[in-house]
């Protein structure tokens, strides 16, 4: 424990960033595919109007995982965060776990990302659907976008910062736009009943596409009603994901303590006011089964006439993607760089660049897996899979606040959660439930993804880890 304390200061990283810098990464990771695309597929799909409902439901667990974070990132401020904290407090197989957990949600959501990227300029610029859709069969959209992504991440964090945060602005923009032009045009009977009864579903999709908690109980398929708000927002819980990688940058902020708790709590809670309020005017101003689900907001202003705003929500839908997959891009590198550091991943991966400061080999190689899946897998087939790997992750990071309290109760923590252990125990079961409203299918991949890392860890990774190598003595470990 004391080592991986300890180790917070190594001084590879270079402390450059400020609060505001990280409420900019926050929401220029967390807004993206989530309000532009999967909202109007979840209102069609499951939720009707009360897509709205679960974006608030995805709001208060993650803003309940978000606290327990906040006080994980504020107690143990450095580079790998959620893997970070499995280590310092459940051990070395834990954080493994979890690090690979974390390189699936990233490197799958970036994939997702840029493939709705591609298909947005294509819409915008009238590219070809057969290089740009998602009908390609190879997406080279989405290959360029994240290969340009990756030198600006490789050339430094600062040059990323400052991207970053012109392309938030444009897209909180695009947002506002929404909600202040959309209001005139939302007409009651479209969110009446605001949750639609339930029903079978048209297409009888099989057992694998079916909720696992469905699925186990045996009860028969359906959409819509209470259920399919869940459902719902157990997949729209993608759109809150990404507040975590606020807290991989600890080496890299000027004041971790005051600014990883601003950063976090910030972002959450502007991307949730907005996302509310943009999934209550998109499914006010179109009756929730006549949502086009390619580009479902430029589409309902279109429907009204409001071409202008149409043409600049794509536009801003291009521009906010770009910043989502940066952040996404440099929280791979700064995961790789903590795992490859303590030896469970090649030891090359833990060291920075010396002139850029940034772990630049993790980055590119992160980079090439998420360039081939998103050249050849369909988003829908890689968009549930950030959220189960995202909510797992937070189950940790959940319970990881009492055992530290526990176990080292002489920390600084500037940051509490309140009612410990009662609320991480709330935030753990909550996104547990969500996670039993993802569908089998999603269920069996995950524990493809995690029997995977399992083998990397036995034959790799226990053996170089630098705990292994009797660096430290025993009573020195991790515990
Ligand atoms: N939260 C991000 C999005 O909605 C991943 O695109």
């Amino acid at each position: 424990m004391d080592e991986v304390l300890k180790r917070q200061d190594s001084g590879e990283l270079k402390r450059r960033l400020h609060g505001r810098d990280l409420i900019g990464f926050g929401v220029g990771i967390i807004i993206g595919t989530g309000i532009f695309t999967l909202a109007g597929v979840e209102a069609k799909t499951h939720a009707g109007p009360s897509v709205t409902l679960s974006f608030v439901l995805g709001a208060v667990v993650a803003g309940m995982a978000a606290l327990c974070y906040a006080e994980l990132a504020s107690s143990v401020p450095t580079a790998g965060s959620a893997y970070t904290y499995a280590f310092a407090t459940l051990g070395e197989t834990f954080a493994w776990i979890i690090g690979w957990d974390l390189l699936l949600e990233f490197a799958l959501g970036a994939a997702v990302v840029s493939r709705g990227w591609s298909g947005y300029l294509a819409n915008l610029m009238g590219l070809s659907p057969d290089w740009f859709g998602e009908d390609a069969k190879v997406n080279v959209g989405a290959v360029v976008i994240i290969a340009v992504l990756t030198v600006i991440a490789v050339l430094g964090i600062k040059e990323s910062a400052r991207v970053t945060n012109l392309l938030v602005l444009v897209k909180v923009a695009v947002c506002v736009l929404i909600l202040a032009v959309g209001v005139f045009y939302i007409r009651g009977e479209n969110l009446t009943p605001f949750i639609p009864a339930a029903q079978p579903p048209t297409e009888t999709a099989g057992t694998l596409h079916q909720p696992i908690v469905q699925a186990a109980l045996g009860l028969e398929q359906s959409v819509y009603g209470i259920a399919g708000m869940v459902t719902a927002a157990a997949v729209v819980f993608f759109a809150y994901t990404g507040f975590e990688a606020l807290a991989n940058l600890g080496e890299e902020t000027v004041n971790p303590k005051r600014d990883l708790r601003v950063g976090i709590l910030g972002a959450l809670g502007v991307c949730a006011l907005l996302y509310i309020g943009v999934s209550l005017v998109l499914t006010g101003m179109v009756p929730f089964a006549e949502i086009d689900a390619g580009a479902p907001l430029a589409d309902a202003f279109d429907r009204v006439g409001q071409h202008w705003v149409g043409a600049l929500i794509s536009l801003g839908a291009v521009t906010g993607l770009t910043s989502v997959m940066m952040v996404e891009l440099v929280t791979i590198g700064r995961i790789g760089f903590a795992m490859g550091r303590d030896g469970l991943l090649p030891k090359k991966f833990g060291t920075a660049h010396p002139r850029w400061g940034t772990p630049h080999r993790m980055t590119i190689a992160g980079a090439v897996l998420i360039a081939a899946l998103a050249a050849f897998v369909p988003i829908s087939e890689l968009a549930d899979m950030v959220s189960i790997g995202a909510l797992s992750a937070m189950i940790i990071v959940a319970l990881a606040v009492p055992v530290l309290r526990k176990r080292r109760p002489d920390l600084e923590r500037p940051f509490t959660v309140p009612f410990s252990p009662y609320l991480p125990i709330v935030a753990a079961l909550a996104c547990f439930y969500l996670m039993l409203n993802l569908d089998v299918m999603t269920w069996l991949r995950f524990a493809a993804w995690l029997g995977l890392g399992m083998l990397i860890y036995l034959f790799y990774g226990r053996k170089h880890s630098r705990f292994a190598k009797d660096e430290l003595s025993s009573t020195d470990r991790p515990s």
